[in-house]
């Protein structure tokens, strides 16, 4: 049987505290009915303790990996991160993780893909998986609380902090990740990104007295192309590996907007009860959204499940992985 990349663990973190819609109201214009009806966020998470960065969360996530799936840090050989809102610009948050963490024998490096980035680092990983690497955590998570400015209503609503890492290792037994459909699209940069803090603009006096080191996002666009991407993706994905919808388990979308989610499960055919949706409690973490729900879904999972897992973001970038679950948690 060929050898995949399998998930054999997975921890999620999110900080303690809780940033309400009804606090947001006393921040900026803005009401709990109008961010439930247009988002269905009801409440995200800000790391707040002082001191503590994108690193620290990381860490967290893989030692609570580690123990779960009982590793030793000497036997991890390759940690991504994925992430936007890492440390420092250089170097990469992945090794700040490892040196942390006390992961002594492995190299890392981070993923700049926005929303898609866990997606991203969850099959770069799985192909050293194939190609005979045998453990590999792949990390998705974000401080977007660094990057949001809290004075502009149609961004400071959507985000949150949090995340998750999962164990990769390889599976001879037919479970794992099976395909992936990714896509990248240059041109859809205009539309969400950060205008400075780059080497095209640099940080200056001017640059943070324009508020540029910010969140910058046209959300009607990327809402109609966070569907279109989502479901065309899933649809690729299945219909090359002989599957529809009906044998799907569980979607597992990128948590953007309810709207979106809604709108991608009723274009996939899939009902709402086989599509993993926690968006209420922790609005979009960016590359986090992925790994928090299947942490949090992980008791409701079996061995076999299929799983397809979708994201849209920044870049534009997008993509659909298949994947079959490979344990029953314990
Ligand atoms: N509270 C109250 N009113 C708000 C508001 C808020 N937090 N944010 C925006 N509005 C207002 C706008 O100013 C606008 O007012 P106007 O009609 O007087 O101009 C009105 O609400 C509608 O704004 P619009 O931007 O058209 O709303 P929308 O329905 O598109 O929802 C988003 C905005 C951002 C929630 C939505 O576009 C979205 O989710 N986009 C995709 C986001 C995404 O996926 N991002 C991450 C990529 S991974």
């Amino acid at each position: 049987m060929k050898r995949r990349a399998a998930i054999t663990g997975v921890q999620g973190y999110v900080p303690d505290d809780i940033l309400s819609n009804k606090d947001l109201e006393k921040m900026v214009d803005t009401n709990d009915e109008w961010i439930t009806s247009r988002t269905g966020i009801k409440e995200r998470r800000i790391l707040k303790t002082p001191g503590m960065t994108a690193s620290d969360m990381g860490k967290i996530m893989v030692e609570g990996l580690l123990e779960k799936t009982g590793t030793h840090p000497d036997e991890v050989e390759l940690v991504i991160c994925a992430t936007i809102t890492g440390d420092l610009v250089f170097p990469d948050t992945a090794n700040t993780i490892c040196d942390k963490v006390g992961i002594r024998n492995a190299f890392g490096f981070d993923i700049h893909a926005a929303c898609s980035g866990f997606l991203f680092g969850l099959n770069v990983g799985s192909k050293f998986i194939e190609t005979g690497y045998k453990k590999v955590i792949v990390v998705g998570m974000d401080k977007m609380s660094s990057i949001i400015d809290y004075t502009d209503r149609t961004t400071c609503v959507i985000f949150g902090d949090g995340g998750g890492a999962v164990m990769l290792e390889p599976n001879e037994e037919g479970n794992g990740i099976i395909d992936a459909v990714l896509h990248g699209d240059g041109g859809g940069r205009h539309f969400l990104h950060m205008k400075a803090g780059g080497s095209a603009l640099p940080a200056s006096q001017e640059t943070i007295d324009k508020r540029l080191h910010y969140v910058y996002q046209e959300g009607k666009t990327v809402f109609k192309q966070a569907v279109k991407g989502m479901v065309s993706t899933v649809q690729d994905v299945m219909s090359r590996n002989g599957l529809s919808s009906a044998d799907l388990d569980w979607v597992v979308p990128h948590q953007a907007n309810m709207r979106i989610i809604t709108t991608v499960a009723e274009d996939l055919g899939v009902p709402l009860d086989k599509v993993m949706i926690n968006i209420q409690k922790y609005g979009n973490t960016t590359s986090g959204t992925l790994p928090l729900c299947l942490w949090e879904w992980e008791d409701k999972l079996s061995k076999g499940d299929n799983l397809v897992l979708t994201a849209f973001g920044g870049g534009f970038t997008w993509g659909a992985t298949l994947l079959k679950w490979a344990y029953n948690a314990k």
